[in-house]
């Protein structure tokens, strides 16, 4: 296999680093001596070796070579590598699932009586996974935050805390989180600091860059961006991916498919055109639903109207795909919105080219508490839209039909 692609030379240390849209081509294109220009799939379970004592040398890991696919596999080693360059990481990990990603982190990192800090707004299963159905099991606890507020951060961060996990804009009600001063207060007592990327993807939001230690992703969501294969992502140092999380992996299994990879490879390909259009939707439907009056109120963090706006544009470059807003009346109201639709998706994914549409207290949040609800700002009446690369008219029209009926 040779390398990498000679537009990755532009990465090489002091010299200027590629745009993002050749790394989203080029980066991590290893070639087979067929010289195929489409980067190749490599569907096998384990790998030849020339002799008894070449397996013995690679075993012992006294030479490169591919070896078993649950450790490293060539489709998989190009979407790490071409992810990595898009974050600005030095490594990346591929895992089964996001929430493979994410568990895995909190495993490979944590020890019993260690810490966890992590925000209220976090996907739900992630929540789970940090307290006591799982990381609790083994004697981890967690601090939960509510809100956005650097005091309350500042507050719950100790020195014994191990993993600081948040993800921002937050799902679904858009709260944005300042990621260099949490990331200040999380280098101040030794923590290593996560951010789950998802909503952004490094081209609205480089979280390393400010100052985040290790980017989570879901690749089940945009970085395919069709809604077609389940896959994560942990990117950031070559120590914690490469061996840190690398050697929880390899034994405990959940690494990723390299079919999976090869369909999110390709897909990273059109992720820069694709996050530019998804925010330009976005905001345009954003702005629409503002001034309509069976609106009560729209959460989307490129709008002006923003509590956070001025951080919001300070570390991303646009708003994304995801917006929710709240319907005057209660939830049959919003319900019949939601009926009206014919061209959005009813389903809770979000990260795809197609428009979804969800009522998160009766789907993706219905497990919280009524009161928990409440204070993240989940009302009955509240929906939300990720929304895809449709036409705006058609979305427009789509949900003004609904508003009419209420
Ligand atoms: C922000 C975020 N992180 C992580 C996940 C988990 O990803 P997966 O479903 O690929 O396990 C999701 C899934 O919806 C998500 O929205």
């Amino acid at each position: 296999m040779s390398e990498q692609d000679p537009a990755l030379e532009a990465q090489e240390p002091g010299k200027q680093r590629a745009h993002l849209d050749t790394l989203a081509i080029r980066a991590g294109g290893l070639r087979t001596p067929f010289l195929e220009h489409s980067e190749a799939l490599f569907p096998t379970v384990s790998f030849v070796h020339e002799s008894a004592e070449m397996a013995a040398r690679r075993f012992a890991g006294e030479e490169p070579g591919y070896i078993y696919s649950r450790f490293t596999n060539p489709t998989v080693d190009m979407f790490e590598q071409r992810l990595a360059a898009l974050e600005g990481g030095e490594a990346a990990i591929a895992t089964a699932t996001g929430m493979a990603a994410i568990s895995a982190l909190a495993m490979a990192v944590c020890k019993t009586g260690d810490h966890i800090v992590t925000s209220g707004s976090v996907f739900g299963s992630t929540l789970n996974v940090f307290g006591p159905q799982v990381m609790g099991k083994f004697g981890v606890d967690t601090t939960v935050v509510q809100g956005t507020s650097l005091d309350a951060w500042r507050a719950a961060i100790t020195p014994r805390t191990r993993l600081v996990f948040l993800e921002t804009p937050s799902n679904p009600t858009a709260e944005v989180f300042d990621i260099a001063a949490i990331a200040e207060m999380t280098r101040s007592v030794g923590a290593l600091f996560a951010v789950d990327n998802c909503f952004c993807t490094p081209i609205l939001q480089r979280p390393l860059e400010l100052g985040a230690d290790c980017v989570i992703h879901s690749a089940s969501k945009h970085l395919d961006g069709q809604g077609r294969v389940m896959g994560g992502a942990i990117v950031g140092s070559r120590a914690l991916c490469k061996e840190t999380v690398y050697n929880f992996l390899r034994t405990t299994g959940a690494s990723m498919a390299p079919f999976n990879a090869w369909v999110i490879l390709k897909g990273l390909e059109t992720l820069p055109i694709r996050m530019r259009a998804h925010s330009e939707n976005a905001l345009a439907l954003a702005t629409w639903l503002a001034e309509q009056p069976k609106v009560a109120r729209v959460n989307y963090s490129f709008l002006p109207s923003h509590a956070a706006h001025a951080l919001a544009r300070r570390q991303q470059s646009g708003g994304g795909a995801v917006l929710s807003f709240e319907v005057k009346g209660d939830r049959a109201a919003a319900w019949r919105v939601i009926d009206a639709t014919r061209t959005m998706s009813i389903t809770g994914n979000l990260g795809d080219v197609k428009t979804t549409i969800t009522h998160p207290a009766s789907t993706t949040h219905s497990r919280m508490t009524p009161e928990a609800r409440a204070r993240a700002g989940i009302h009955d009446t509240l929906i939300r839209v990720a929304v895809g690369l449709e036409a705006q008219e058609d979305l427009r029209e789509d949900l003004a039909r609904g508003l009419d009926l209420i």
